[in-house]
């Protein structure tokens, strides 16, 4: 362990000279002289130009503003293009630009590259079960080197948005609901898409977002108001953004929610105070798309002229789709009520970028179409989908083994359900330039494993009451060895403008469920979703439960070599799956309030006082079906106590930077038949602060293989990052306090802790 530890010291040490190697991008002198020689240069309307994007070819939100893009770029009015794909039209536009425009300043063009290009790779909730940011980081790069080559130079990625309610859709986006976790991807994310250089033509720049808070959307619905304490915001939902712009992020987009009542495209306290005065964020932020106009409608603003005046002296550059800036901009600064100065600062952080992309010295793409994924990009592409599978459940049957993995002799199997063969599907929310014709389903790759001893039988459709084919169904089950179910949503039902307010599977799908387990034979579920189900009668009834999220092309190679075990789930929830819809918002790291639960047995109604008058449901347990940080895997691991080095440290030297971190340590051991690998996962807990911390927090994880019988010792250091916290004076610092630690499989899952003390001195 002492080796490992070291490496992953060193290999921090490294990302913090790259990090801090691409932030200077944005202070280098030779880029900042260019800009303001080029600043100089340019007109009123030349700078308002610089400020605008629109979307060309496929549409990502309602309504255009624009069509003349060719008159636009060579008039020097068109900054930023998105959506535009293929070299030879981004290479044609840009030629207006470039060749007839005053200027010559070239169009920065952006598209929505969340998970792959041409490659798609599982979805980003999928990607962050991974619990692997290294892999992330190289999804990123691939991503990046695709995208590049077709001249796209700026990616709407990573979401950094932290999201506790799995009936908002865009969770599928994100990394889930924890925040340590977030900012590990986020850097994974930034590091991969920017490379060690921006000005390289594979790197492209990233953009955080949606700043910010967006993802607590009350009641789960897509653009929906957020409000929240500015503890929880600089607690929870800041820190992944913050880590993005350490690692060098070039853009922010800021969000479509109103943050406290004040939209997040106008908010001087976000943008202006935070990310430019508090962070020094020097790169540029984007509106969402048309979220400038939308603070009309928001009710900040009558007019378009307001709104484009609120946007631009809150802090938002570049107005995507709102056409806004373009109409508005020259006479608010001839009038006085926007200062030249803002404009002049927001045209430098275009500028910057596009000189930090080399832009200047290569606008044009590599004039070749995205070529069909080769062996490296669909092994990349299988190995994430492999890792991103969480194995819910894996009960032993009948003959005391667990149904997963399969027998490899397994005679007959009926594959059974909507989403066993539905190449679209498993594209997931962001397909970018993804083909379903790249898509191996789970079908195609089953059949070509076992050939004739495959029946399949779709049995309804995802949405639809349909059960016409419920009787071929129940005939392929009824003739089976073992039945595999693929069931979930639509791609299309989680991602933007995707809420929903029933968290079931959808259609006709439980009621198929029924009446295939009904039949008595052994089924596997395998789950796709873009978002935490509430599977209650799945959990109860089904004995082996696959959670595969949308994975990808090659969703059906990585099924079949996980179902079979050639590669074993150790795929791990990033977000908490309820019971029932009612536990939403649901997420582990809770605080305790002051009537928590106990032991009371939450399944029956309360019999007396103390067990009525407690933070708890009438109707539905508290805790989630599956816990945050649950996974299992094809062998068990035994956990020892934890233990810890040292039994204090002082809060003051912590936060003078002069302590050395607590040591934490647990044995961990492979009980089972199988070689595995465990995610181990490090907790903690602080009592007697000035405001109250969660019953648990994730601080750390170590991925570790162990063959059957060998244990491994697993040590953590906990130090200053680990245990600062806003506090009562909103401070980021630590405090005294008592921390009780566990090193665990899930977040759920009871250990026996160690403890120390934080002391005053
Ligand atoms: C709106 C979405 O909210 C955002 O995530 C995306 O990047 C833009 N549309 C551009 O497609």
């Amino acid at each position: 362990m002492k080796t490992r530890a070291l490496a992953v010291r060193l290999a921090f040490a490294v990302t913090l000279l790259i990090a801090s190697a691409s932030a200077q991008h944005f202070t280098d002198p030779t880029i900042e002289a260019r800009v303001e020689r080029l600043l100089k240069q340019m007109t009123l309307e030349e700078k308002i130009g610089q400020l605008n994007q629109y979307s060309d070819g496929m549409p990502t939100g309602p309504g255009t503003g624009r069509a003349n893009y060719p008159e636009m770029a060579a008039s020097g009015r068109l900054g930023s293009v998105l959506n535009l794909v293929g070299a030879e039209k981004t290479n044609a536009l840009q030629r207006e630009a470039v060749e007839k425009s005053r200027l010559k300043i070239p169009i920065l063009f952006g598209l929505d590259v969340i998970h792959g290009y041409r490659t798609i790779f599982p979805i980003p909730l999928g990607l962050s079960a991974t619990w692997d940011p290294a892999l992330v980081e190289r999804i990123a790069r691939h991503s990046a080197v695709e995208a590049s080559a077709e001249g796209i130079r700026w990616t709407f990625s990573p979401m950094v948005d932290i999201a506790r309610d799995a009936r908002w859709g865009r969770i599928a986006e994100g990394s889930g609901e924890d925040t340590y976790l977030g900012t590990l991807y986020a850097r994974a994310y930034v590091r991969g898409y920017q490379g060690t250089n921006l000005a390289s033509p594979t790197s492209i720049a990233a953009c955080a977002k949606h700043y910010v808070a967006y993802g607590a959307a009350e009641a789960g619905r897509d653009y929906n108001t957020t409000d929240m304490s500015e503890r929880t915001l600089r607690q929870t939902y800041l820190p992944p953004f913050k880590a993005a712009l350490d690692s060098g992020a070039a853009t922010f987009m800021s969000a479509f929610n109103a943050l406290n009542g004040v939209p997040t495209s106008a908010n001087e306290f976000t943008l202006n105070r935070i990310l430019r005065g508090e962070w020094k964020f020097r790169g540029l932020v984007v509106s969402d798309w048309g979220s400038i106009g939308e603070l009309m409608p928001h009710g900040i603003a009558n007019d378009g002229a307001t709104a484009a005046r609120k946007a631009i002296v809150a802090g938002v550059d570049m107005d995507m789709e709102s056409d806004l800036y373009l109409k508005n901009l020259a006479s608010l600064v001839r009038s006085g009520a926007v200062p030249q100065p803002v404009v002049d600062e927001a045209v430098r952080r275009v500028l910057r970028i596009k000189f930090s992309l080399g832009l200047f010295e290569n606008p044009y793409a590599k004039a070749a179409p995205a070529a069909a994924p080769g062996q490296a990009a669909l092994e990349l592409a299988r190995t994430a989908a492999e890792r991103s599978f969480v194995l819910l459940k894996n009960a032993p049957a009948a003959n005391g083994k667990p149904l997963l993995p399969l027998d490899a002799n397994v005679k007959t199997i009926a594959l059974i359900g909507p989403l066993a063969d539905s190449a679209v599907d498993m594209l997931g929310s962001w397909e970018a330039q993804g083909k379903p014709e790249d898509v191996v389903t789970l079908r195609a790759a089953l059949e070509q494993r076992k050939g004739p001893a495959i029946a399949f039988a779709k049995g309804t459709d995802v949405v639809s009451m349909s059960d016409g084919d419920f009787a071929e169904a129940l005939k392929a089950a009824g003739e089976s060895d073992v039945v595999i179910m693929a069931l979930g949503e639509k791609a299309t039902m989680s991602g933007e403008a995707a809420s929903r307010s029933d968290l079931g599977l959808p259609g006709n799908q439980q009621k198929l469920l029924d009446s295939v387990v009904a039949t008595g034979k052994p089924v596997v579920l395998v789950v796709f979703s873009g978002r935490p189900l509430a599977l209650p009668w799945a959990a109860r009834n089904v004995p082996s439960i696959l959670e595969a999220w949308f994975p990808g092309v090659q969703a059906g190679p990585a099924l079949v070599r996980t179902l079979f075990g050639e590669a074993a789930p150790t795929g791990r929830l990033t977000t908490s799956f309820p019971a029932t819809v009612g536990q939403e918002p649901l997420y582990y790291d809770q605080l305790n309030t002051g009537r928590p639960t106990g032991n009371i047995d939450l399944s029956r109604a309360p019999s007396s006082l103390d067990e009525k008058y407690k933070s708890r449901y009438l109707d539905s347990q508290n805790a989630a079906l599956f816990p945050f940080g649950h996974g299992l895997t094809y062998t068990r691991f035994e956990y020892s106590p934890a233990t810890v080095g040292e039994k204090a440290v002082s809060a003051a030297a912590l936060n003078a930077g002069k302590a050395q971190p607590i040591r934490v340590s647990a044995e961990v051991r492979n009980a089972g038949q199988v070689a595995g690998e465990e995610v181990v996962q490090l907790y903690i807990r602080q009592q007697g602060t000035s405001v109250a911390r969660p019953t648990r927090e994730l601080k750390g994880f170590q991925r570790i293989a162990l063959a059957p019988g060998e244990s491994k010792q697993v040590e953590f250091t906990i130090g200053r990052d680990e245990l600062a916290f806003w506090n009562l004076d909103m401070r980021n610092a630590v405090e005294p306090a008592r921390v009780t630690v566990w090193i665990a499989p899930s977040s759920a899952l009871e250990t026996t802790p160690a403890q120390f003390e934080v002391t005053p001195k």
